[in-house]
């Protein structure tokens, strides 16, 4: 049993196959990178781990846990970083990440406590108490991370993490998410940037028109396809079609 095991996931959006029988496993403590053109089923994948999402068809399970029938149980053990959302921009981040602590079921106390040590951990502190909308990319970013840690999860599933950020900022993040793994978290985050993916990921997974069409680590890949580095793998095995 890994952390994350993906068998067969299919999900139909009306006229559109986004995923098309989906295998895809993370053992615990490992960082997956996981790639694909535009459109090929990444954010799709993670928000049905979510329960955002209902597949149309196959499995998915989170420790062990059936992720599509008992999302409630296997929710519990993830923290999720959306592709995109709105925050409370009037609000800070402290009172933000209060609310999902509390939202989660923590006490105040609790909360006030994680929110210290998260802070510190992806270097927010001194920008808690600042008001969102007067923050920048990357602490925004920050603010969304520290939500999907706040309750102290297993498996984190991180869409695009990175995106938008200057070197200093996806080296910080980068940085923070090898931390998680090297604690025994379980990090799944998709991304277009195979640098980032070279520099921390076990496992490198590339999903194309809604299937994994290759998987291994960085450096199994790059001697697979002759390759000097993961764009050169990427750009012989994704074409678009
Ligand atoms: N709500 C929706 N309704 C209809 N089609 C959708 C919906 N969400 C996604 N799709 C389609 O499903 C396919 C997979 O989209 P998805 O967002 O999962 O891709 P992605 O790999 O995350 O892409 P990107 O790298 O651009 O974020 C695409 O063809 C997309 O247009
Ligand atoms: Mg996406």
């Amino acid at each position: 049993m890994g952390a994350i095991d993906i068998r067969g996931l299919k999900k139909d959006y009306k006229d559109v196959q986004a995923l098309r029988g989906l295998d895809l496993s993370v053992e615990a403590g490992q960082v997956y990178g996981f790639c694909g053109p535009n459109g090929a089923g990444k954010s799709t994948t993670l928000k049905i781990l979510v329960g955002l999402v209902f597949a149309t068809g196959g499995e998915a399970s989170l420790k062990g846990i059936d992720a599509i029938n008992n999302g409630v149980e296997a929710r519990k053990h993830i923290g999720y970083l959306p592709e995109s959302y709105g925050m409370p921009n009037s609000d800070t981040p402290r009172k933000f990440l209060t609310y999902m602590g509390i939202l989660s079921g923590m006490s105040k106390d609790v909360v006030s406590k994680r929110i210290e040590e998260i802070a510190k951990e992806i270097n927010l502190t001194d920008n808690l108490d600042r008001k969102i909308k007067t923050l920048s990319k990357g602490n925004k970013q920050r603010i969304g991370i520290a939500q999907a840690l706040i309750h102290d999860p297993d498996i984190l599933l991180f869409d695009e993490p990175t995106t938008g950020l200057d070197p200093l900022g996806r080296n910080e993040v980068l940085d923070a998410m090898k931390a998680f793994a090297n604690r025994g978290k379980t990090v799944l985050f998709s991304t277009h940037i195979l640098s980032d993916v070279e520099k921390i990921c076990d496992t490198v997974g590339i999903i194309h028109n809604g299937l994994l069409i290759e998987q291994g680590s960085p450096e199994e890949l790059r001697k697979k396809h002759g390759a000097k580095d993961l764009d050169e793998v990427f750009l012989k095995v994704a074409k678009h079609g």
